[in-house]
C-alpha cells in the first residue's frame, strides 16, 4: 500500500516535471527560431532597437506574432521572423511571459 502522502508527493513530482518540460519546449522553440539573436537569450534584449519580451503578456505576444504573419502588423525584420514561429507562437509566448 502506498501511503496517501507518498501518492501526493508522486503527483506533485509529475506536475513539476511536466511544467518544466513545457518550459524547456518553449525555450527550445524560441532558440531554434533564432529569436534570441535579437531579443536576448531570455527576452531581455540589451539593444534598444529590439524590444524586450521578457515578462510580456503571453496573449499579447501570440497576437503580435500572428499579426506579423498575416501582414496586419508590418516590420521588415519581424514580418519574416514571425514565420519562423508558426505553430509555436503559444509555446514561445509562455516561455517569454515566465522570464
Ligand atoms: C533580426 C532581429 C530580430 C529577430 C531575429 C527577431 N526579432 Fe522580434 N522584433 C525585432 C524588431 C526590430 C522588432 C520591433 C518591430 C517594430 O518596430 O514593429 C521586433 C518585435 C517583436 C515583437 C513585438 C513586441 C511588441 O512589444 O509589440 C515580438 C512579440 C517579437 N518581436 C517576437 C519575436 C520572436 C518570437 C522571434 C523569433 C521567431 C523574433 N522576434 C525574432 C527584431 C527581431
Amino acid at each position: 500500500m502506498i501511503s496517501i502522502r507518498r501518492k501526493i508527493l508522486i503527483m506533485m513530482t509529475v506536475v513539476v516535471s511536466i511544467s518544466s518540460l513545457v518550459q524547456a519546449g518553449g525555450k527550445e522553440a524560441y532558440d531554434n527560431a533564432g529569436c534570441a539573436g535579437c531579443h536576448g537569450a531570455t527576452g531581455k534584449s540589451m539593444i534598444p532597437l529590439y524590444p524586450r519580451l521578457n515578462g510580456q503578456n503571453a496573449a499579447y505576444i501570440v497576437k503580435q506574432l500572428k499579426d506579423f504573419q498575416s501582414g496586419v502588423r508590418k516590420d521588415p525584420v519581424m514580418s519574416a521572423m514571425a514565420k519562423m514561429a508558426v505553430g509555436k507562437e503559444q509555446e514561445i509566448a509562455n516561455y517569454l511571459a515566465n522570464q
